[in-house]
């Protein structure tokens, strides 16, 4: 078994799916195919031996890679027994269209209700989705050859088709950059609370279920007792060694398909710059926290990296917020500031015992604010979203008049608890009109632009100035509309076949 060695017990790679380690960024062409199960015992069959690409690494790269993953009504559907699925999170169970609390929280109102969901409600609700990736111009044959492998089985309700847009998304802005480094070698020790400086590195138990998490605990998932897995199929649990651990390899995989009306976008931008270009794009930068081509606005003379160590050209990842405060360089509400505030467990600026117990006891002014940002590290994502649809060059969109084609993020990201990493950015961060003691706003991209609960207003975008008041853009209008969405379960690929099998 190929396994990377660590001080506890090793990882399973030829048990992890390998979008867990890999983007797979080589395999330019990708398609998800989401279907329902019309004959159970067929679609089991083909699970049972599908040609899942592992997380091993392969020389030479794979040409093409499948990865599988599961609703939980698709378990049902399956005729997977309701006993072996309990342990799977709450919100996974649930779905992601499942009640008005959970629409609300995501910003799943207005244009972006499931009520108009191109897929993810009723019975567009997939039961699996099948995610492809090939070399450029092998897809369409990887695509037929898996389907006529699973046709007895599945029946496809959409096929989420992606366009190679050479990592920038939509928009016009370099995508993927940063990305939490997962510790697939187990050799991070577990921290304690009192960590002082913001780190890229994960626990593996942040995004693999089976390790354990930032929290030095294992995320709950399925556990069953072993005669329920008499082949011995399962790994063993290891923090329950008398289990099999149904979990351990897998992860949720949450999607979202979200449209971007880019030429909106960019026409908004350039009536707020009153036709200037230059204005237009530092306008549009200030939204998102980098230039088009990914430099960070928060080290923008190559110097404000915690480290000091970021440099323009070089990595594009090694800064934080620590020296931009009021958000100066970097607005406080840009997106990837909302979606990863890049801060430790104590506010900026403060460590030691005494500022954490004046926190600890109230009397430090900041702190609602700071606890809306504090502790980045229990809120990370793995993306692994793709573009689609035509993409559109910026300044003839800003100029034209004709409407947006259908174009945008088909968002997908990884993690082992929904709500504490993807719900939680999703709702406090990016829909959080108190984010960081901002009021009025949400994420400048992704708003709905609507009256939060008390009535007020998350449609403006306050950008601070070195000297003088902020810059305020108001009335911003929707420029992401969600056309649909679901939690899935990709399993670790023993689980898989476990779940084919099992009776
Ligand atoms: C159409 C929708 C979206 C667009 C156009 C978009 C665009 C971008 C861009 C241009 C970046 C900067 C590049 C990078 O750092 O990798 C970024 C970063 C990021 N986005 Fe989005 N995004 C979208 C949706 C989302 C959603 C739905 C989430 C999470 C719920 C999200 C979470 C993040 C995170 C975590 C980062 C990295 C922040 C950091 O670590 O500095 N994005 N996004």
């Amino acid at each position: 078994m190929s396994s990377i060695l660590s001080q506890g017990r090793s990882v399973e790679l030829d048990d992890v799916q390998g979008l867990v380690r890999f983007g797979y960024k080589h395999l330019t062409e990708a398609s998800f195919l989401l279907l329902r199960v019309k004959d159970p015992a067929a679609a089991r069959a083909w699970l049972a031996q599908a040609p899942i690409t592992s997380a091993v690494n392969a020389d030479p790269l794979p040409e093409t890679a499948l990865q599988v993953a599961f609703t939980s009504e698709g378990m049902g559907a399956l005729g997977i027994d309701g006993d072996l699925c309990e342990g799977f999170s709450p919100e996974f169970v649930a779905g992601m269209a499942s009640d008005p609390a959970r629409k609300r929280r995501l910003g799943d109102v207005g244009a972006n209700d499931p009520g108009g969901w191109r897929w993810g409600v009723g019975e567009r609700v997939p039961h699996v989705a099948v995610l492809l990736y090939a070399r450029s111009g092998r897809l369409a044959a990887w695509e037929q050859e898996i389907g006529a492998q699973c046709a007895a089985g599945l029946v496809p309700i959409e096929r989420l088709s992606t366009s190679d847009t050479q990592r920038t998304e939509p928009f016009g802005f370099v995508d993927g950059i940063s990305q939490p480094q997962v510790d697939w070698e187990r050799k991070r020790p577990v921290r304690d609370q009192d960590e002082l400086e913001y780190r890229n590195d994960s626990c593996l138990g942040e995004f693999l279920l089976g390790y354990p998490n930032e929290y030095g605990l294992y995320t709950p998932r399925p556990l069953l007792p072993p005669q329920l897995d008499p082949g011995g199929l399962l790994p063993r649990a290891e923090d329950a060694p008398d289990q099999a651990d149904l979990g351990r390899n897998g992860c949720y995989l949450v999607m979202r398909q979200l449209r971007q009306d880019v030429q909106g976008f960019w026409r908004e931008r350039d009536r707020q710059a009153d036709g200037d270009a230059d204005l237009r794009e530092r306008l549009a930068a200030a939204m998102v926290g980098r230039e088009k081509n990914g430099e960070p606005l928060a080290a923008p003379d190559g110097k404000s990296g915690a480290d000091g160590a970021w440099k323009p050209g070089s990595e594009l990842n090694a800064f934080t917020y620590q020296d931009d405060p009021r958000g100066v360089r970097c607005p406080l509400g840009a997106h990837i500031r909302r979606t990863n505030p890049r801060n430790a467990d104590l506010p900026p600026g403060a460590p030691g015992i005494l500022s954490r117990l004046c926190r600890m006891l109230g009397f430090n002014a900041r702190a609602l604010e700071q606890d809306l940002v504090a502790s980045t590290r229990f809120h990370r994502l793995l993306r692994r979203g793709r573009a689609y649809g035509p993409g559109v060059v910026p300044a003839p969109a800003a100029t034209g008049s004709s409407a947006s084609p259908d174009t945008g993020l088909h968002f997908i990201c990884l993690a082992a608890n929904i709500k504490r990493q993807f719900e939680f950015v999703q709702s406090a961060w990016m829909m959080g009109s108190k984010f960081a003691g901002l009021t009025g706003e949400s994420d400048p991209l992704l708003g709905h632009r609507l009256p939060d609960l008390a009535d007020s207003p998350t449609d403006d975008f306050s950008i601070p100035q070195a000297d003088g008041p902020d810059r305020r853009l108001s009335r911003l209008p929707q420029f992401v509309t969600v056309l649909g969405g679901a939690y899935f379960f990709l399993p670790g690929i023993r689980a898989l076949r476990y779940l084919a099998t099992a009776r």
